[in-house]
C-alpha cells in the first residue's frame, strides 16, 4: 500500500460529495491514517457522522480566513498526532453573486475574497505548518485547482483568476518548500457536481460537454481524483514538485 505509515490532513470536507472525501477514502484505502479539516461554518455533527466510516479518523476545525484559527488547528494537529506526511488543501469559496454576474462586475471585495480563501490561504497553510514544524521529511502537499485559471469558462469567473494565483503560488511554494525537502503540487480535476459547484451557473451544461469533447468521452469521479491525490502523497511521485497534473479524461488537451 502506497501510503503505510503515514498521516495525512485532509482539509476542506463537506459531505460525502466532497472531492476531500474521495481522497480520504484513497488514503484510508493505501494505509494512511486521516485526520480531517472542516470549516467552523460547516455541520460539525454531521461531518463526524461521515469521517466515522474511516477508523481513528480525527476531525478539527479551520477558517482558512484567518492565520490565528490556521495556526490553533494545526498547533491541536501537531500536539494529538505529532509530525504528518502530507496536506491536502480542498477549499475554495467565491460569493455567489461573482458567479451569477459577468466577470466585469466582480467587485473590489468579491475578488479579494476569491483570492483570500481559495489561493492565499494555501501559502498561509503552507508557512505555518512550517513554522510549527508539522511536517515530516520528504512530506507532500497538494492542492486542488480547475481548468477555469487557464481559458475562461462560462461561470467559473474570479473563481478561475483565484486558481491562476493558486497555481503559480504552487510554484513559488514549490521553491520555498524543496529547501526542506517538502514537495507541493496541484490537481486540476475535471468537473464534479458537488455542493461548490452546483454555485456555478449552469454547470450541468459543462458535465456534458466534457462527455462529448474529452478523449475519454466520461466525466472524472471524486475516487479518481483521490487516487491522484495519493500517488502525489506517496513515494511514488518524489521526484514531482511545482506540478500542476491534470485528471480530466483528457479535456484540457483537446482544442476544437
Ligand atoms: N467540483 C469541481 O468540479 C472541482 C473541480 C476542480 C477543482 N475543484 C476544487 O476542489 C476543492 C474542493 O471543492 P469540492 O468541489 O469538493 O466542493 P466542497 O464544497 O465539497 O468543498 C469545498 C470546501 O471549501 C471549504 N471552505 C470554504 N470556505 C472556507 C473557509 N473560509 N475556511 C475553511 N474551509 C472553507 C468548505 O467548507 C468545503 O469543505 C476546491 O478547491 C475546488 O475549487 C472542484
Amino acid at each position: 500500500m502506497l501510503l503505510t505509515g503515514k498521516k495525512v490532513l485532509i482539509m476542506g470536507i463537506r459531505n460525502k460529495w466532497s472531492i476531500a472525501w474521495g481522497a480520504a477514502k484513497s488514503a484510508y484505502e493505501n494505509g494512511a491514517e486521516v485526520l480531517f479539516t472542516c470549516s467552523d461554518m460547516e455541520n460539525v455533527e454531521k461531518i463526524k457522522e461521515l469521517i466515522s466510516e474511516i477508523p481513528n479518523s480525527k476531525l478539527y476545525t479551520c477558517d482558512a480566513a484567518s492565520d490565528e484559527s490556521i495556526s490553533n488547528c494545526l498547533e491541536q494537529v501537531k500536539s494529538e498526532n505529532g509530525k504528518i506526511d502530507g496536506i491536502l488543501h480542498s477549499i475554495a469559496h467565491a460569493n455567489t453573486e461573482d458567479l451569477r454576474n459577468d466577470f466585469i462586475k466582480t467587485s473590489r471585495d468579491g475578488f479579494a475574497h476569491a483570492s483570500d480563501i481559495s489561493a492565499y490561504s494555501l501559502v498561509a497553510i503552507s508557512r505555518i505548518a512550517m513554522e510549527k514544524e508539522l511536517l515530516n521529511e520528504n512530506a507532500s502537499i497538494v492542492a486542488l485547482t480547475y481548468y477555469g485559471s487557464e481559458k475562461a469558462v462560462a461561470g467559473y469567473n474570479v473563481m478561475g483568476v483565484a486558481k491562476a494565483a493558486l497555481e503559480t503560488s504552487i510554484k513559488y511554494l514549490a521553491k520555498d518548500l524543496g529547501e526542506h525537502t517538502i514537495r507541493i503540487n496541484a490537481i486540476s480535476a475535471g468537473p464534479i457536481k458537488t455542493l461548490s459547484a452546483k454555485g456555478i451557473k449552469d454547470f450541468s451544461s459543462i458535465l456534458n460537454v466534457v462527455e462529448e469533447k474529452a478523449p475519454l468521452h466520461k466525466n472524472v469521479t471524486t475516487k479518481e481524483v483521490g487516487d491522484a491525490v495519493t500517488f502525489l502523497f506517496s513515494g511514488m511521485s518524489s521526484a514531482i514538485t511545482g506540478e500542476i497534473i491534470h485528471v480530466d479524461n483528457g479535456f484540457s488537451t483537446v482544442g476544437v
